[in-house]
């Protein structure tokens, strides 16, 4: 097949299009409104269709005679378990723990949060959601209480699920704890909290809504699949935005079905029954998309891995994983490449595994450095694919359609766009640039199925945030350019939100926290390069005048703030005290002059800066930081 009949098909007529990728997932009611639009002009899709989707994911396979197959992968390094689930195992689990939500009184239309390390009974969780027709929140692991309870007021569960902990390479973290203090922070109160006990020795202290999880599974009935309409809210799934409040992405039944089989066959070039992994986390929208409902709805086999690419226990962890799952397609974050290739630079454990099932490596969450492709492609001599897309769309926007024509890798390119999205560059007026020049990259509607269906409750950020700038097309956030071959490179956010090991987080969040020290009058989170994790945040501080603090003890405390407030994860180590911070006339602080500073980058000075002499005084600030850091 050829990419360019393809995709210009798909642009020419997206409703014939997409209705006939539609036909390759089972309907209850087959769409007859294909493409049609909301009070406001956004795309909806496939409006009268119905289907379920843990329906396609288990039940379906079932029927077809898959029943024995296995289903899911859980390989634990951390727990030194490796457990295979068959069809028929997964339907058991989730059909039982379905019909355990059931008896608690829960039904269609509530919303559950799951709270979750890496372990199978997250995705029964989602799965029996899904059964039901109740809209999960998966919220990853890593996010601190504080986080939680934002998710928890903003989409009111009804009922949490958790586990007793996580393991994060060799500890252990107690969630309970976590989930209680969640739960006092936020104004709305859940129903009830079941807890999977994995029995780890984790402290579980009990409150009246607590109830066990094999306990309740045990002595329940299976539970049926709910028929639900396409646009029945599957998803909550919440992500950074440029405001302290993350943005919660509300995900469609039907659309998103249809674009997940047809990214599969057409994106990943995978057929039924190959053993698929995505190495990230459930809580991304990699998780759901990539090793839960994906893989699960075409019949691949998928890894859930509870485990990091290095020091569990080493840097040949995934290799060990490809060879004994005999995974054929993976998918993973380029800092996880550059984390195996920093402790295995000569890829010496490579070659101490049989790598011969794997025929593509993708890669996305971030922009993919070509020293890094280089070094994968030299010593796995198999196609790596960067590819390009966010939480909003749910699947892969830019790409390399293997499944469609195996284009020539360029490296620093994401290639070309997916079929559905009218992608182009646009300057600050709304014009269209030309080839290699640079601007904001939108995508002109209606957005292909598969793509946010709206912002949780919140209409008015959503309208406000993705399609005023340019009326009649989707803002994305990033920018990038088109070469002479229409090639995309996407060059960085356009915004406040920065990217750190492939986890988005907002610096504007990160603002309110470190400004909510009582010594600070004024900061600024910069997001700084950083040679494994992509982006690093790093703090600027104006100390409140007459206020003594010695420095490091501030930067500890603050440090600490971010780490309760927001998580670990969030990675901020660095906090610098300036006296003042570079702001225009205006009053604004100028961050992107500080990036420039803080990464070395050349830089100009912004014709609209208040005091010019500040750049040497800062330079002189973070000088003096980066060499008594050195002295430590
Ligand atoms: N629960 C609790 N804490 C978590 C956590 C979780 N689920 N995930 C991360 N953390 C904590 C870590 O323990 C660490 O804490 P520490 O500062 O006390 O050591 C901190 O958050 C940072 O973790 P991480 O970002 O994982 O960094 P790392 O230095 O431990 O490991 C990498 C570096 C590159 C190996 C790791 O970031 C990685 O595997 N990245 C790939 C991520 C990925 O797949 N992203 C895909 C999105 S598509
Ligand atoms: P998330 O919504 O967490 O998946 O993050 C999406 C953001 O990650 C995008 O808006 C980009 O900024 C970045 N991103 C994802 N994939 C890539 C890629 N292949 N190249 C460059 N940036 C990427």
């Amino acid at each position: 097949m050829n990419y360019n009949e393809f995709y210009n098909n798909s642009i020419a007529d997206p409703a014939g299009f997409w209705q006939e990728q539609a036909n390759a997932i089972a309907w209850f009611k087959k769409p007859t409104e294909i493409l049609s639009e909301d009070d406001s002009g956004y795309p909806l899709w496939f409006k009268d269709g119905e289907l379920n989707m843990c329906y396609l994911a288990v039940d379906k396979h079932i029927e077809d005679g898959y029943g024995d197959e296995t289903a899911l992968i859980y390989d634990s390094p951390v727990t030194q378990t490796i457990t295979y689930y068959t069809y028929n195992q997964v339907k058991a689990e989730v059909a039982k723990l379905a019909g355990a939500i059931l008896s608690l009184g829960f039904s269609k239309g509530d919303t559950a949060i799951i709270y979750m390390p890496m372990i199978p009974q997250t995705a029964f969780a989602m799965l029996a959601c899904a059964r039901l027709g109740i809209t999960h929140s998966v919220v990853f692991g890593g996010f601190a209480p504080h986080e939680l309870a934002i998710r928890i007021d903003d989409c009111r569960p009804k009922l949490i699920l958790t586990a007793s902990s996580g393991i994060e390479v060799d500890k252990l973290i107690a969630y309970k704890p976590l989930v209680d203090e969640a739960i006092d922070l936020a104004e709305h109160k859940p129903e009830k909290v079941i807890i999977f006990n994995r029995k780890l020795g984790a402290k579980i202290p009990f409150r009246e809504y607590d109830v066990d999880y094999e306990t309740l599974v045990n002595s329940s009935a299976e539970a049926g699949y709910e028929i639900l309409n396409s646009n029945h809210p599957l998803y909550i799934l919440y992500t950074s935005g440029t405001t302290g409040k993350p943005k919660g992405i509300v995900r469609d039944t039907g659309g998103y079905a249809t674009a997940l089989k047809f990214s599969m066959k057409y994106v990943y070039d995978v057929a039924e029954g190959e053993v698929y992994w995505a190495a990230s986390d459930m809580g991304w929208a990699v998780g759901h998309s990539y090793i839960l409902y994906g893989p699960m709805i075409n019949r691949n086999p998928t890894v859930l891995f509870e485990g990091k690419p290095i020091r569990t226990p080493d840097a040949g962890t995934f290799w060990r994983v490809i060879e004994q799952h005999k995974v054929q397609t993976m998918f993973t974050a380029p800092t996880a490449i550059r984390a195996i290739k920093k402790e295995d630079p000569e890829g010496k454990l490579i070659k101490q595994y049989n790598l011969r099932s794997l025929k593509n490596q993708f890669l996305a969450g971030e922009r993919c450095d070509v020293s890094t492709l280089d070094w994968y492609r030299q010593h796995i001599p198999i196609p790596v694919i960067d590819h390009w897309w966010q939480t909003e769309s749910g699947w892969p926007m830019v790409a390399n359609m293997l499944g469609v024509e195996k284009m020539s890798v360029k490296p620093g390119s994401a290639t070309v766009p997916v079929c559905g999205y009218n992608l182009k560059i646009f300057n600050e007026n709304g014009e269209e640039l030309g080839a290699n020049e640079e601007g904001y990259v939108v995508v002109k509607l209606p957005l292909p199925p598969g793509n946010m269906l709206g912002l949780w409750e919140d209409e008015a950020r959503f309208k406000a945030g993705y399609f005023t700038k340019f009326p009649g097309y989707y803002l994305a956030g990033d920018g990038g350019y088109r070469d002479e071959d229409g090639y995309v490179y996407i060059t960085g956010r356009i915004d406040d939100v920065i990217n750190v090991a492939g986890h988005r987080l907002s610096t504007a969040e990160m603002e309110e926290v470190v400004a909510s020290h009582p010594a600070v009058a004024e900061c600024a989170v910069i997001g700084v390069t950083d040679e494994l994790k992509g982006q690093v945040p790093m703090a600027l501080v104006v100390v409140k005048s007459g206020v003594e603090y010695e420095h490091f003890q501030l930067e500890y405390e603050i440090v600490q703030l971010v780490r309760g407030q927001i998580g670990a994860v969030a990675s901020m180590k660095n906090v610098i005290d300036v006296k003042r911070m570079p702001k225009t006339r205006s009053g604004k602080i100028l961050r992107k002059l500080l990036r420039s500073l803080l990464d070395g980058a050349a830089y100009q000075v912004p014709s609209t800066i208040d005091d010019e002499s500040i750049i040497d005084e800062i330079l002189t600030d973070v000088s003096r930081y980066r060499s008594s850091k050195h002295e430590v």
